[in-house]
Order: structure tokens, then sequence, then C-alpha cells
């Protein structure tokens, strides 16, 4: 299915140059539902609107939903590519498993995303100037009231054109570690990716906002002692040269681009761990960055903790900065994909 020629003639009129993380509605989403026995059979495409849903779905009684979010990225040569599809395919699942959810197969998945991208194709932005975002959703859509698992599900994709996540672009971060609110706690969500577990956070990040913080680094919920997750994606410390980042035990997100790294780090002969991260080691580390699909590598220039501020080392020459340069080369294209990471469409 291609795009109608109006929207080719807006998605034309786009200026490239100025993408930030916004939404940009697109031409078409996919969704399926659940039939009869329970499960995922066949889904459409169709054009992007508002959908049709009960007050009393599962999804605002009970919060029963998940969400995903991958990238398309337009190569040099003019091709379009995505980048570990199945790695979002699986993570939906365990979330699904986890919310008492059925879930779409892999395969159901990453169909689906390729012809939302193909239907949405003049609507990833030009080689370097940013990508299309896919927001796949899975959520309780049918009636339920006593608490209970919803009776029909809706797996939906929409699309969106971004550019960089945060305003300062590839340049640095400052983040401010918040003792008072946790984002997670063992034996919760905090290691799938709910829909609940993110408007939590807004209060405390829209203050650090305000102060002209980034974002907010979050402290384990139990000792209060050991960094875990910013509010919108994973953190690394590099000392002297190792690579640190906090294990996923259930209260941080099993990140694509944080798994990413890893192996890329270790190509490259980096000693990594995946370990608790105390607090002191990342107020004395030389390096910090925060990964995500959305916020890719970005830079940490300073933490704040209890009004004092630490800075690091950013740009060129950093071990970050190495890292942001062999990733982005693989997802865009630019840098040959030894590891099968990525599929063209
Ligand atoms: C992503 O990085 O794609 C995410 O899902 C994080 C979200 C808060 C934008």
């Amino acid at each position: 299915m291609g795009a109608s020629n109006s929207s080719e003639k807006s998605a034309k009129t786009m200026n490239w140059d100025n993408l930030g993380f916004g939404l940009t509605p697109t031409d078409y989403m996919f969704v399926m539902k659940t039939s009869g026995d329970g499960c995922f059979t066949e889904g459409r495409l169709t054009r992007y609107k508002s959908i049709d849903i009960s007050p009393s779905a599962g999804i605002f009684n009970y919060g029963q939903g998940l969400f995903e979010g991958a990238k398309a990225y337009r190569r040099a040569d003019g091709h379009i590519q995505l980048f570990r599809i199945e790695e979002n395919a699986r993570r939906m699942k365990m979330g699904a498993d986890r919310l008492c959810m059925p879930c779409p197969s892999i395969a159901q998945f990453t169909d689906a995303v390729k012809k939302t991208v193909l239907a949405n194709r003049h609507w990833v932005p030009p080689a370097g100037k940013g990508s299309l975002y896919l927001r796949p959703l899975l959520f309780g859509s049918g009636p339920v009231l006593g608490i209970g698992p919803a009776p029909e599900y809706s797996f939906v994709i929409f699309a969106s054109p971004i550019g960089n996540w945060y305003k300062a672009g590839a340049s640095a971060m400052n983040l401010l570690v918040d003792r008072n609110v946790s984002r997670a706690a063992p034996g919760g969500c905090g290691g799938i990716k709910s829909i609940t577990n993110y408007a939590p956070v807004f209060e405390v990040v829209k203050k650090a906002k305000a102060q002209g913080y980034a974002d907010v680094l979050f402290l384990d919920a139990t000792t209060g002692k050991n960094i875990e997750e910013v509010s919108s994606c994973n953190i690394f410390i590099v000392k002297n040269n190792v690579l640190s980042t906090p294990a996923t035990q259930g209260t941080i997100l099993p990140g694509i681009t944080r798994r990413s790294i890893i192996e890329i780090a270790t190509d490259f002969g980096y000693k990594v761990e995946e370990r608790e991260v105390p607090l002191e080691h990342a107020l004395d580390a030389d390096e910090v960055f925060c990964s995500g699909t959305a916020v890719g590598i970005t830079h940490v220039a300073s933490i704040t903790y209890q009004e004092k501020k630490v800075e690091y080392k950013t740009g060129e020459g950093t071990m970050s900065d190495k890292l942001r340069i062999a990733l982005t080369g693989i997802q865009t294209g630019s840098a040959q994909d030894k590891k099968g990471w990525t599929v063209q469409l």
C-alpha cells in the first residue's frame, strides 16, 4: 500500500532539518485484534486515525498495556532499514507474559512493522536527518470491570518521523539524582515496557526540567545506593577504560541499544561489566552516557546529587563517542553490519 498523493505532498514539504522528538502524524497505522479464541490472527493497515475504544477497556481501567520503540533509517543509497526488530518482538512477548496478555508472534510483529514502514516510506527522513520512529502498542481493548485480564486485545503500530530526543541534540545532557522517587521496585514491572512505568515519574522529571536538567537519574528502591535508570533510557559509566552498566535484574529495562553497546564494546576489546553500580562510582567516573532507542547514545555532561555537580568528559575521543559512531554507523547503514542486526526493506 502506498501513501496517497496528498500525504506524499505533505511529507515532501517537511523541513527535515528541524526534527525533534515530537509527533508528526503519518499516513498509515497497523491494527490487529484478538479473535474469539484469544489469538492474534490477521491485521491490516488503515489510515492513521483515532481508534474507537470502550471506556471500560482493560487499558484504561487497569493499565494492561505495553509499548515498544523502534526506528527505520534511510540509508545514503536511499534504501530503508530496520535495526534488531526481532528483539522488540521478543521483549513485547516477555512483557505480555508478565501482564497476562496474548502477544503477536515474532513473525506477526516484524511483518506488521515492515508493512507500517513501507506504507509510510515517504516519512522516513533523508539519510542523516533522523529516522521514522515506530511505536508498537499492545493493550487490553476489551471491556472489563471486575479486576482481571481484558477479554480482547489490540496490537497497533503508528509511526512518526523524529530527530534528536534532547533539545541539545547530540551534545551532552545534565542529570539530577532524586532519591525521593523510585522508578521501579523488585518484583514490579521495571524490567518490561509497561505503559504504567512512565507517568509515575512525570512530576519529578518536570520539576527537574524546570531547574534546567535534561532528566532524572533514579536509584534502586531497596537501598537507594545504586544507580538504575534515567526516565527514558539506560545508563553507562566509564572508568579507566572499563565500561559498566547496572545489571538487569527486573527493575531495569533490558534495552536493545544497551545490549548492542555491550556487544560492540566487547568486540572493541573493552572490559564490560554488568553489575550493581553504586552512585559513588558514577560520581567518580570519567565518562557517563545514556542509551535507548529514542536517545541513541547521548553523553552525560554532569550529574547533580545533593546540590553537588560532577562533570564528565564528553565529545570526540571519548569511549562514549567511539561507541556512538560505531552503533549509529550500523543502524543507519553507513558502516558494514557484520552482526546481521539490520534488515533492508
Ligand atoms: C525508546 O527509547 O524508544 C523508548 O521507548 C523510551 C520512551 C520513553 C521514548
